[in-house]
């Protein structure tokens, strides 16, 4: 069975596109079978993987308005075991059309299309946009879990209530399975008291929460460069630097999924 996990967090810049595309190539790596489905209209996870506008015709937008299935927009990516559903900037019209057309059941119109095809993957991780509307709402109810990036920074904390707070509503009348898998710190420096100081409050709030590799130690994932440069390049971390800091951090956080 297919296990699905919801990268979300309302507010945007923590890491939600980051973890989602280098979580996903570190469990392909793995040998497992990993969909990556983009539903930001910044269409961010999707350019990270390489995709341009000129690549492909539809994407999930129009799985989410049923016009396509899902299986006619999933694109193969350079890892075999690795495919994605793009995104693109025209999802964002989604909302209106969903208010518009009055859409029954609409927070169900991606678990309904995952559906079909969850058989042929291990693991579905879903990129969410930086907002609590239709669309996040969509990817937790499809969701076996939910991950939350946590940035190590300034106003970390801010919003995570109201963030829980959809997790407990969702739970409560769509999807009674949900789970909070983990909040992930990102962006951690050693230099920055501030994030030791994030990352101190998550242990005194979320200690069973926090995802642990190699014994035990917390993963963390720290500020690197070349995280941020990869998605240039079109490529996860692990095909861009497979050495550095920033992959060993999210093969650590692969790792620990595949132990739980
Ligand atoms: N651990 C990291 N180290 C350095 N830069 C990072 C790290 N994680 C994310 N970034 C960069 O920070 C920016 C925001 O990250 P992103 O994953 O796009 O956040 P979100 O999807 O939550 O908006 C991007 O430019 C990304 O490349
Ligand atoms: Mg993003």
């Amino acid at each position: 069975m297919s296990e699905i996990i919801a990268i979300a967090n309302q507010k945007g810049g923590v890491g939600k596109t980051t973890t989602a595309v280098n979580l996903a190539a570190s469990l392909a790596v793995a040998e497992k079978r990993v969909l990556l489905i983009d539903i930001d209209p910044q269409a961010n996870a999707t350019t990270g993987m390489g995709f341009s506008r000129n690549d492909y015709e539809f994407n999930i937008y129009h799985v989410l308005i049923d016009r396509k299935k899902l299986s006619q927009i999933i694109l193969k990516t350079s890892l075999p075991t690795l495919h994605i559903a793009p995104s693109n900037i025209g999802l964002v019209g989604v909302e209106k059309e969903f208010y518009d057309n009055k859409t029954k059941g609409r927070e169900l119109v991606l678990k309904t299309k995952i559906e079909e095809i969850k058989d042929q993957y291990d693991f579905i991780i879903i990129d969410s946009p930086p907002a609590l509307g239709s669309i996040t709402v969509n990817a937790l109810s499809a969701a076996h879990s939910i991950i939350i990036p946590i940035q190590c920074e300034f106003f970390a904390l801010e919003g995570l209530a109201q963030l829980l707070n959809t997790v407990k509503l969702i739970k409560r009348t769509i999807n009674p399975k949900l789970e909070i898998k983990g909040f992930l710190p990102t962006m951690f420096s050693t230099q920055n008291n501030l994030s030791k100081q994030v990352f101190a409050d998550l242990k005194q709030h979320f200690k069973n929460k926090l995802f642990t590799a190699n014994e035990d130690e917390y993963v963390v994932i720290p500020r690197n460069v070349k995280l941020a440069e990869s998605p240039s390049f079109g490529k996860p971390i692990i095909l861009y630097d497979i050495k550095s800091p920033g992959s060993v951090a999210y093969q650590n956080l692969a790792q620990s999924i595949l132990a739980s």
